[in-house]
């Protein structure tokens, strides 16, 4: 067993986070994760209304009586979705842990507060992490530079932001961002994290609700197959390597703006890539960790390992490294 702040404060049994995952962060994958002894997000903004969220969650819930959460991701948008609704129906529906991202959560903490609900706020950067503990949220999960998804612009990767955050932070913190088996889970603890939350490693996974074609492509990519796209317009995001992701930098390399590839990256055209396994009908989020998956396994067989191979290199292989 792995005993941290993290798993005292959130009440699981493993350090090991299955962060919110746009089109992916559904029952299925969330439950078998809970049942496995992680802390599994629902993606709030994957269900097209806030109904359609209190359905999910009723859904999980015959799937698991483990804890789990939901993640509220609130990014800039033209048109924003009713997140306050969102909100109201996390809270209706008695969630306890909710994982924020994208922005400032406080305007919605009181509400978190109220209600019980412990908050887990996904930042990138040593600065967001003190501005979210100083406004009172239970913990952090800090994102490196080689995360899927938006690593912010500093480009720092773990194995420094890790670090020179534990330095300055009192509140639970997780690492995220290249995290895809025990090593990187022992390296973050070394480095003062409590914990590891993972992307691409679970969208890799057996419960993972999408295309058999996508999960075999990660497989076979290595940590140099993304793509940094929307880098022009300080809104970075890492995803995999493709037809469309090259062609995305390639027009903001000749000084496109964000109406010269709004096609390219609707989120309708990312949602054939999973959907239907069509690896160049858009952008789809992967990380660096693609190059160290080697397998499809479930999120039992994942965490199981990731917890017994965690125990045996602490106890065993790094302290055989130790000599009088
Ligand atoms: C397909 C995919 C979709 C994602 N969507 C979101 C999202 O909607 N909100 C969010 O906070 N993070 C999102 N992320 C980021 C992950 O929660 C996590 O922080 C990141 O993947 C960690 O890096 P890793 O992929 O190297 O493990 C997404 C990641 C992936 C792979």
């Amino acid at each position: 067993m792995l005993r941290t702040r993290f798993t005292e404060t959130f009440g699981v049994e493993h350090p090991i986070v299955q962060g919110g995952m746009m089109h992916v962060g559904r029952a299925g994958l969330v439950a078998a994760v809970a049942n496995a002894g992680g802390l599994g997000f629902i993606t709030a903004l994957t269900q097209p209304t806030p109904d359609d969220l209190r359905k999910e969650i009723a859904r999980t819930r015959e799937l698991t009586d483990k804890p789990f959460g939901v993640n509220v991701t609130i990014l800039p948008s033209i048109n924003p979705p009713p997140y306050a609704e969102y909100v109201q129906a996390i809270i209706e529906s008695g969630i306890k842990i909710v994982e924020t991202a994208g922005s400032n959560p406080e305007p919605f903490l009181p509400y978190y507060r109220e209600a019980g609900i412990k908050v887990l706020h996904k930042c990138t950067s040593v600065r967001h992490a003190l501005k979210a503990q100083k406004i009172g949220v239970d913990g952090v999960s800090i994102d490196g530079f080689e995360c899927a998804g938006h690593p912010g612009e500093d480009d720092i990767p773990g194995l420094i932001l890790i670090p020179a955050a534990a330095r300055v932070l009192d509140i639970p913190m997780i690492a995220s961002g290249g995290i895809a088996d025990a090593r990187g889970l022992v390296a973050a603890l070394a480095l003062g994290a409590d914990g590891v939350n993972m992307g691409t490693r679970f969208l890799c996974t057996q419960e993972s609700a999408i295309d058999q074609t996508v999960k075999e492509q990660i497989v076979a990519n290595s940590e140099l197959d993304t793509q940094l796209i929307f880098r022009t317009m300080r809104n970075t995001a890492r995803v995999a390597d493709n037809e469309i992701s090259r062609k995305v930098v390639e027009i903001e390399k000749a000084g496109g703006t964000f109406d010269d590839v709004r096609d390219l990256v609707a989120g309708a055209r990312g949602r054939r890539v999973f959907d239907e396994g069509d690896l160049d009908a858009g952008i789809w989020s992967a990380g660096l960790a693609q190059g160290l998956i080697h397998d499809i396994p479930s999120c039992a067989e994942l965490i199981g390992r990731m917890v017994a191979d965690a125990e045996e290199l602490i106890t065993a292989r790094l302290a055989e490294k130790v000599v009088a």
